[in-house]
């Protein structure tokens, strides 16, 4: 299974381009033809300009006011005053850049702090940091995986998890979404030790894994439990049915619920240490930027205070206007064909919503979808006019 997150479809290749047939050969031949393929096969993107603080803004080529439905922003924090102003005196402090990677140069005070805070906040003994969420994945996988030497990942997971995988030279097997029988007869078939890894929240349907049955397979067959709580800002938080006499290690992204950008990997305190030695994305990059760390902390401060209760208590509100019942704040809305899902979201931007439509390679065929994020920071007005529109865009 490959498939990566779709963030945008984009405008459209430029115009006349056809793809392959220009003169020279080798290489500049080669990228003309893959290309041309990606505009035969309707596939290509490239990134809309949004101009914007917060939901609300606009999209710079074409000068359309939008409201965005789109992001992972989802209590809004990108813009709270504390957190800017928290990267704004980082920033004062200890300027643009790490300047190298965290075992040479590049380590902060704010980073160890932003540690501490991460491990606290997730009940674990320790957390590292990474730049970015994906790099998190790729360290954890590689060093976990390659230890163990079998990985047992879900049909669903992140593109960072499959990498991940690939670095980790193990035997890989995928197995069912969200099924722990599927998972249990893998494990049962014996093997080096395993790592199960899983989203808890995944990023295209926004539904949840079965943690409890995923935690007492690892259990009855000494696997470790690797879980990716990217999205998981209204849960599921493991409790002790997930954690007790499990190794469970707990991959997050600094970029979604705590408005940012970074990664941690947080669990056993020799696990960390494993990984601050051996992963390869930790060790040979450039330490994530103070002031990206330090609006991480702020944010996480909000979140764990009462302001960050309400935020989560906005955001699921929002949730059961859109999706009554659903579990998370990523709402798909499955229409089938490509062609179905590109109009739609056509439509819903002339009406000044921004909401990406998702396909293939992405969603398996026939399940193309508008894929609807929705943030605490969306007034009820705004989420009133997204549910209207879906109904007689969608109808
Ligand atoms: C499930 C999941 N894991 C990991 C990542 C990567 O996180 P980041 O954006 O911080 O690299 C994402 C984000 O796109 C994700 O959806």
């Amino acid at each position: 299974v490959t498939r990566a997150e779709e963030v945008d479809a984009g405008p459209g290749a430029p115009a006349g381009w056809t793809g392959g047939g220009r003169p020279g050969a080798g290489w500049e031949e080669a990228v003309a033809d893959r290309l041309g393929r990606v505009v035969a096969e309707g596939r290509w993107r490239s990134p809309r300009s949004f101009d914007a603080l917060g939901v609300a803004g606009t999209l710079s080529d074409e000068g359309r006011a939008v409201v965005s439905f789109a992001s992972n922003d989802y209590l809004g924090l990108t813009a709270h005053p504390k957190v800017v102003a928290a990267a704004r005196d980082a920033l004062g402090r200890w300027g643009a850049g790490a300047g190298g990677s965290r075992l040479v140069t590049g380590s902060r005070p704010v980073h160890r702090e932003l540690e501490e805070a991460l491990a606290e906040w997730k009940g674990c003994e320790a957390a590292v940091s990474f730049p970015t969420g994906f790099a998190a994945n790729l360290g954890a996988l590689s060093v976990l995986g390659g230890l163990g030497g079998r990985v047992l990942s879900d049909e669903l997971n992140h593109a960072s998890i499959i990498d991940g995988c690939r670095l980790a030279r193990a035997e890989v097997s995928v197995y069912r979404h969200a099924d722990p029988d599927h998972l249990e007869s893998l494990l049962s078939r014996g093997g080096p030790p395993a790592v199960v890894v899983t989203d808890t929240v995944f990023s295209m349907d926004g539904d949840l894994a079965p943690l409890e049955e995923l935690a007492a397979a690892c259990r009855r067959h000494g696997a470790l439990l690797l879980l990716d709580e990217a999205h998981a800002v209204l849960g599921p938080h493991p409790g002790p049915k997930v954690t007790d006499g499990v190794c469970v290690v707990r991959v997050g992204t600094l970029s979604k619920t705590l408005g940012s950008l970074g990664g941690y990997v947080a669990g056993p305190r020799p696990v960390v240490d494993l990984l601050i030695n051996l992963a390869r994305p930790y060790i040979f990059t450039t330490a994530q930027s103070p002031a990206d760390a330090a609006a991480a902390l702020a944010a996480l401060e909000v979140v764990r205070s009462p302001e960050g209760a309400a935020l989560c208590a906005r955001l699921a509100g929002h949730v059961e206007r859109v999706a009554p019942g659903h579990p998370s704040p990523i709402v798909p809305v499955v229409l089938g064909t490509e062609e179905r899902a590109l109009r739609c979201s056509e439509a819903l931007l002339a009406e000044g919503l921004w909401v990406p439509a998702i396909r293939p390679p992405t969603v398996a065929e026939g399940t193309s979808r508008l894929r609807v994020t929705l943030s605490a920071a969306h007034t009820d007005e705004q989420v009133g006019r997204l549910v209207s529109a879906l109904a007689s865009v969608t109808g």
